[in-house]
């Protein structure tokens, strides 16, 4: 159901040849999360991790950015490329935890610590971005807080990822209570159950995974850095807490290798919205183009763009 791989040949060749043809028309390049559907991978120009995507945007020759994730990339997107147009695939993919905080909220935490760095991941929107000092992704989360001089951080939202930075840091960091609803299903229990189903088989998990979990895991990383390390890794069996989507492109890129996901709820509804249909629907229909109040974008870009870099 999830896959598409059982839907007629001929349909999903249409649907392709349609994406194409729009493509040419708008002078479009297609981007792609690394979570979201293989049919909808396929038809991306690149595939990556949060970071990647960012950095991508800015470097390819286009009118139009269509995203095919959530909210928040698409909104960086649309926060580093003022000049293009920036359409999500789907009008309500969101990512619940980056709705978990709002810059009212911020506002109101930062007053009681005047002293602290505000680190804002980039699960977060446009307002709370402009509210930050600076941004991170999972892939450089750790970087960017050492980067701070104060010794003291504020991190928002993900109390999973800021948990897990803290055993890396000497920083003294302060948690937002968000979460990923994903990625809090994976439960230590599995992850065990997993390994004896599996022994020797590494274990490689998504920060945003709970202390528990990632206190069993042979490694923590970004999507794109566990593609990265699964690939030169000498192991051949492999044991995957993320959401499900990372799989096809680790197993298309290691034919020899088999990767396990660790439970079968690691879904998340919001990254499998898009279709080849939307993307169909929205480059046809030029709608949920992602806008920025250009006060906001400049104050959110200045955080992006200190990341950036850093990294
Ligand atoms: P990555 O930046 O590692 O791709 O993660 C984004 C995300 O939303 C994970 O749930
Ligand atoms: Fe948001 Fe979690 Fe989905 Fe990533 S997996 S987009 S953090 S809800």
């Amino acid at each position: 159901m999830l896959t598409g791989i059982e839907r007629p040949k001929a349909e999903l060749e249409e649907l392709r040849q349609r994406i194409a043809r729009l493509k040419k028309e708008l002078n479009a390049v297609i981007v792609a999360h690394n979570y979201q559907r293989p049919e909808v991978q396929d038809v991306a120009d690149f595939v990556g991790d949060s970071l990647e995507l960012s950095r991508k945007t800015t470097q390819v020759e286009a009118d139009y950015i269509i995203f095919c994730g959530v909210h928040f990339m698409a909104e960086t997107a649309a926060i580093l490329n003022p000049t293009r147009t920036v359409l999500l695939a789907h009008s309500a993919a969101c990512c619940p935890m980056a709705d978990m905080i709002d810059d009212t909220d911020l506002r109101e935490w930062k007053a009681k610590y005047p002293a602290a760095a505000v680190v804002c991941y980039v699960n977060t929107t446009a307002a709370v971005k402009a509210e930050s000092d600076i941004c991170c992704t999972s892939a450089n989360a750790v970087k960017v807080v050492e980067s701070v001089p104060q010794e003291e951080v504020l991190f928002v939202p993900d109390q999973n990822l800021g948990h897990y930075i803290s055993t890396k840091t000497r920083k003294r960091m302060i948690l937002y209570p968000g979460y990923c609803i994903t990625h809090a299903r994976l439960r230590a229990e599995q992850v065990k159950r997993a390994r004896e189903l599996h022994p020797g088989a590494p274990v490689v998990v998504h920060p945003e995974c709970s202390p528990e979990v990632v206190a069993l895991a042979d490694a923590v990383l970004s999507t794109s850095q566990m593609i990265r390390f699964c690939r030169e890794s000498p192991a051949r069996t492999f044991l995957i807490g993320t959401e499900e989507g990372l799989l096809y492109r680790m197993r298309n890129e290691n034919p020899g290798k088999e990767f396990y996901l660790i439970a079968t709820s690691l879904i998340c509804a919001n990254m499998k919205r898009t279709r080849l249909e939307t993307v169909v629907e929205t480059m046809q229909s030029r709608r949920n183009a992602i806008t920025v109040p250009e006060d906001i974008r400049l104050r959110a870009k200045l955080a992006i763009e200190r990341m950036l870099a850093i990294t």
